[in-house]
Formats: structure tokens, sequence, C-alpha cells
């Protein structure tokens, strides 16, 4: 069984709480993906396009663990990436992330373990 490798997709230093960094799919290999540092100190990656439409989530609004998209404003949760609000009606993918010292790391297409809602 081949092991996934995560990337490298920048410093902890170049997210602000509350902020966003899109990874482009020329870096991920697959498809766009937002990385999210929420107020609470966090980190979660999340596939960029809302699964409602076409707009991206790293131009939403983060409060505390939960994504609002810029659009329609549709809710995810950034733990699990769970819809939590319409007009949106599937989840978004998750990636997991580590932080090893400064520089964040993204399992890409290694979905995050179950856990429990943001609300
Ligand atoms: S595109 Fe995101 S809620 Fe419609």
């Amino acid at each position: 069984m081949r092991k996934t490798e995560p990337i490298i997709v920048g410093t902890t230093g170049e997210i602000l709480e509350g902020e966003a960094m899109l990874v482009p799919a020329a870096t991920t290999g697959t498809v766009p993906i937002t990385v999210f540092h929420t107020e609470t100190g966090k980190f979660y990656a999340l596939d960029d396009r809302c699964t409602h439409g076409a707009a991206s989530l790293a131009e939403g609004f983060i409060e505390d663990d939960i994504i609002e998209c810029p659009q329609h404003a549709a809710r995810f949760c950034l733990r699990n990436g769970k819809v939590l609000s319409l007009p949106a009606t599937v989840d978004a993918s998750t990636h997991q992330v580590k932080i090893d010292g400064g520089d964040i790391l993204v399992y890409v297409g290694v979905p995050v373990a179950k856990v429990a809602d943001a609300e």
C-alpha cells in the first residue's frame, strides 16, 4: 500500500488567525484546497470550491470553527466538512493538517477522522 506523503503548503506565520490561504491545484496535485487558521488557533483544510456552486471558500467568512460561503452563505464545519446550513446540501471534503515546527503540512485526499460538529 502506498503511503500518503503530506505536502508543505506554507508556514503558520503566513496565515493570520481568522484568515485563509488558497493552495492551487498545481501545488496540491488535485483540486484547489484552502487552509484556514481559525481564531481558536486551529488549522483546517477543505476543498476550496463550495459544494453548492463555484464560490471559493477562501473568500468566505470564518467564525469559530465554521466557514460561511461568500456567495449564498451556506456554512460548513471546518472540523469535519459537514454542511451546517442551506443552500448547500453536500459536505465539503476535508484534508488532514499537521503543524510541524512552523510548517503547515496537508495530507491531500486524507479526510479527517470523525469529530463532532462545530455547533
Ligand atoms: S456557492 Fe456556496 S452557498 Fe452557493
